[in-house]
């Protein structure tokens, strides 16, 4: 058929050559998705079950990405959400009613805690919380409407590293699903499923991301049936993700491991040299006897990254240790850590019950890729102010 020039703005008839091959996976953008006929058409969230049927559901890019999560976490099958944050939600939304009772740590990254106190009670469901060193003693813990576990090892900010089998042995005794943060790991250096979790979640914002520069989720589960419920939330609340911010993880992947091997090492000499610090009463990095879950750190986990904490002595005032982070040249100040720049947050534990009693003397480490003598000089110089 003849078409005015505005009609070829819709429908061109010029293509580009095919056969283009490129390392990098093409970013796949879309929200309708053509269906071949009029009978095929249909709105089911599935798409390994019926093909591509709406860009909420995610574009090739994205389930490329979900993919790669899946395989490097064991997994089953894998969801992206827009940021870590989402993936809480969403697991929170897809397994609770009202009723249902919840066990969550102490130690929980606090947006997660704050959506149990803020969301879920306000629905109905009871939420008690648990010191993260509990071990097996959880099932003291649990009652006839316990749905979940929440785990998050090492915890944020005081940095416990839980017995998750322990924990996974007893609540899959009365049937309950664990679910972890695995976001510290990386979801490498925790081999999740084979410790007895049924769903992980990521920040993929850290270090799958690694430079800062996006906010994306994951949720990852162990079978089937956790698939089909988790895919019809999914669906219902709408967590669409950017397939451009799921090019920059699917980037992120392909550096993850030398960025971690860095980080690691860099992290490791960094902790030990402020262990032996007259200033400082403790540092909480999982490698080091001194951080509670040592042990567990040690049989579970097969690597460690770069977020740890120190506790400074007790003499040591809110203004000093504010001073500490504020003297810093290197560590910038901010939250999202996992990225290539360093970073210092101190943190207030004394309004905190539940938590350990650090007051206001614990402060958060993010190593970055900057070198690691340089970090150190910037770490004494601050230290030598106080
Ligand atoms: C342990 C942990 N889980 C989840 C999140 C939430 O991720 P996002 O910032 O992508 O929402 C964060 C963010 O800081 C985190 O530290």
């Amino acid at each position: 058929m003849t078409k005015t020039w505005k009609t070829k703005l819709i429908h061109p008839d010029a293509h580009a050559p095919e056969g283009f091959e490129s390392l990098a996976p093409a970013t796949y953008r879309g929200s309708t998705v053509l269906f071949p006929n009029a009978t095929a058409v249909q709105d089911t969230w599935d798409q390994y079950a019926v093909g591509y049927t709406y860009g909420l559901y995610g574009t090739p890019t994205t389930l490329e990405l979900a993919a790669r999560i899946c395989e490097l976490e064991n997994g089953y099958r894998t969801f992206i959400t827009p940021g870590g944050q989402a993936a809480i939600s969403l697991i929170n939304f897809a397994f609770l009613k009202s009723g249902d009772h919840i066990l969550i740590p102490e130690s929980i990254y606090y947006p997660n805690r704050k959506f149990s106190v803020e969301v879920l009670q306000r629905f109905g469901t009871e939420v008690t919380f648990y010191q993260p060193t509990i071990g097996g003693q959880i099932s003291s813990l649990f009652q006839k409407n316990t749905r979940l576990v929440w785990c998050e090892s090492p915890g944020s900010i005081s940095m416990e590293v839980q017995d998750i089998p322990a924990i996974s042995d007893a609540a899959h005794k009365i049937g309950t699903l664990i679910i972890l943060d695995n976001t510290w790991a990386a979801g490498v250096y925790f081999d999740a499923f084979a410790h007895g979790v049924d769903i992980t979640m990521q920040a993929l914002t850290k270090y799958v991301g690694g430079h800062s520069d996006f906010l994306l989720g994951s949720v990852t589960v162990r079978d089937e049936a956790l698939y089909q419920k988790l895919g019809a939330a999914h669906q219902l609340l709408g967590f669409a993700a950017s397939p451009d911010d799921c090019s920059l993880a699917l980037r992120g992947l392909k550096t993850l491991a030398v960025r971690l091997a860095a980080i690691e090492k860099s992290a490791l000499t960094l902790a030990q040299w402020l262990a032996a610090r007259p200033e400082i009463e403790l540092v909480l990095h999982p490698s080091l006897p001194s951080c509670p879950g040592h042990e567990f750190f040690k049989r579970d986990f097969t690597g460690a990254t770069g977020v740890f904490s120190l506790v400074f002595k007790k003499q040591f005032t809110k203004d000093q240790v504010q001073a500490f982070v504020n003297n810093l040249k290197l560590f910038k100040i901010g939250y999202s850590w996992a990225g290539v720049t360093s970073l210092a947050v101190a943190y207030d534990f004394g309004p905190r019950p539940g938590r350990p009693a650090y007051d206001h003397r614990i402060v958060r480490l993010n190593i970055g890729l900057e070198d690691t003598s340089d970090l150190q000089f910037d770490l004494a110089q601050s230290i030598a102010k106080l």
